[in-house]
């Protein structure tokens, strides 16, 4: 489906992902982090980021917020503009993993069939969804940029989680809370070593 470009072919015959997944000793992958506003997607995904780089893994990190400042500055948060940021960050994280690249990419992406697409474009294992599960009235209480304080004086509309749906993964690979059994808030060092626990295997 090449959509609405014409007189276009696929050009095959470049150096292939294996032989760059050779080089860099590693396998190209996406991380797909998803989860509410506040729910920790870009502090685990940072976290997660230096300790790969710790370990001599070339990676790539992609996030919302940074996105929206370029790529999809043309992109606001209707249904369709939604769909449509994360339809391209689906494609640029193929991108990525197809140059060998561990590429985290955290966006709310709060539907599902949206982050189902983006699952698609990649072969079975290279894409792994990270649920951030936390509670909204946790995300609330947080309020890192008073953007949910904001929601409820109606100065934003359609906000994730208030006035606009937020529809959890049901069988995404990895599921981080933010709190522990003791009710204890949970670290994103220790959010990271699960990933990294995972990759490993
Ligand atoms: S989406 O739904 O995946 O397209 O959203 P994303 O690109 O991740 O952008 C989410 C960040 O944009 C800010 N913001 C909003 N979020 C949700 N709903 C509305 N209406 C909205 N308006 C602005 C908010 O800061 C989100 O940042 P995070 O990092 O998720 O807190």
């Amino acid at each position: 489906d090449v959509g609405n470009s014409t007189n276009i072919k696929w050009h095959e015959g470049g150096v292939t992902t294996q032989q760059k997944e050779d080089m860099l000793e590693q396998k190209g992958c996406v991380l797909w982090f998803t989860g509410l506003s506040g729910s920790g997607k870009s502090t685990v995904a940072c976290t997660l980021e230096h300790a790969l780089l710790e370990r001599g893994r070339l990676t790539a990190l992609l996030d919302g917020d940074n996105v929206r400042h370029g790529l999809n500055k043309n992109l606001g948060f209707t249904a369709s503009d939604r769909e449509e940021n994360i339809r391209r960050i689906g494609e640029v994280g193929k991108l990525f993993a197809d140059n060998g690249v561990i590429t985290l990419i955290a966006f709310i992406s709060p539907y599902k069939k949206d982050r189902d697409a983006a699952r698609a474009l990649l072969p079975p294992g290279k894409f792994i969804e990270v649920f951030m599960k936390v509670p909204i009235s946790i995300c609330e209480q947080r309020d890192p940029k008073g953007l949910y304080k904001k929601a409820r004086e109606g100065k934003i509309k359609g906000f994730t989680g208030i006035d606009d749906p937020y529809e959890e993964p049901e069988a995404a690979e990895l599921v981080l809370e933010a709190v522990d059994k003791e009710g204890q808030m949970v670290a994103p060092q220790v959010s990271a070593a699960k990933i990294l626990d995972y990759l490993r295997s």
